[in-house]
């Protein structure tokens, strides 16, 4: 496939599957309590290592080779920025900048995120912002639960609060994202269709010049209870 040639999932799946409003429900019902694993732990105290003290919290959850985290850093100076994913890959691989040029109002840290965002919310700790850019989409129905949204991580997700915004060039994910949301908050939360002039991530650039409709879910959520403001 062609860089500029990129196809959106293929999915037998045309609308939010049948079974997202009750695996939601179930998930908040039944709280997540799967061991952590210690390198996530070791990735969280990294992640906060050079946090100025009491600077608000952005995290870039899948961040890919972190170009996005780098563009989050460089429009919020006064952010500490976590770019977070699980390849090691991606994260060593070259970034736009030379290191002399590179924000210092971030930080990479390889972690699984299944355990990250629970260990977060742990530690008490709330976001300003929370980007999910372009996640795996898992177009097959029987999948389903590895998207995010169906996941059962999605609670500590929302839990987290701040801005929390979610792309993708899938426009059933954008649709059962945001119907996930909703379903935790008590109240609709939109989806809709956008236009990426200045792309931020790779993915995001590759489908746009694939001339793909991108589609996004914004929300401000309310903070949870927790021992800090993000
Ligand atoms: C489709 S890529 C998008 C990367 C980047 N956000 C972009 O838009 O260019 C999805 C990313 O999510 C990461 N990822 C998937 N599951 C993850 C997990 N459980 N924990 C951390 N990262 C994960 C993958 O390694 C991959 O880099």
């Amino acid at each position: 496939m062609s860089y500029a040639n990129s196809r959106i999932p293929e999915s037998a799946q045309q609308g939010i599957h049948e079974n997202l409003a009750r695996l939601v429900d179930k998930h908040l019902a039944e709280p997540f309590r799967k061991p952590f694993a210690d390198y996530n732990r070791a990735a969280l105290e990294a992640a906060l290592a050079g946090r100025p003290p009491g600077a608000p919290l952005i995290l870039d959850a899948g961040c890919g080779v972190g170009h996005s985290t780098i563009q989050l850093a460089r429009a919020h100076p006064d952010h500490w920025v976590i770019g977070v994913d699980q390849s090691a890959d991606r994260l060593a691989r070259r970034k736009p900048y030379p290191a002399a040029l590179m924000p210092t109002n971030m930080v990479f840290v390889r972690a699984d995120l299944v355990d990250f965002w629970r260990l977060l919310d742990e530690a008490g700790l709330r976001l300003a912002r929370h980007y999910i850019l372009y996640p795996n989409p898992w177009p097959k129905i029987g999948h389903v639960t590895r998207r995010w949204h169906a996941h059962p991580v999605f609670p500590f997700v929302v839990r987290l609060g701040g801005v929390l915004e979610c792309r993708t060039n899938w426009r059933v994910y954008a649709e059962e994202f945001a119907f996930a949301l909703g379903r935790i908050l008590g109240a609709p939360v939109p989806w809709e269709t956008f236009e990426a002039p200045a792309p931020l991530t790779p993915f995001e650039r590759k489908y746009r010049d694939s001339d793909q409709l991108l589609y996004r879910v914004v929300t401000e959520l309310a903070a949870s209870p927790s021992g800090e403001q993000a």
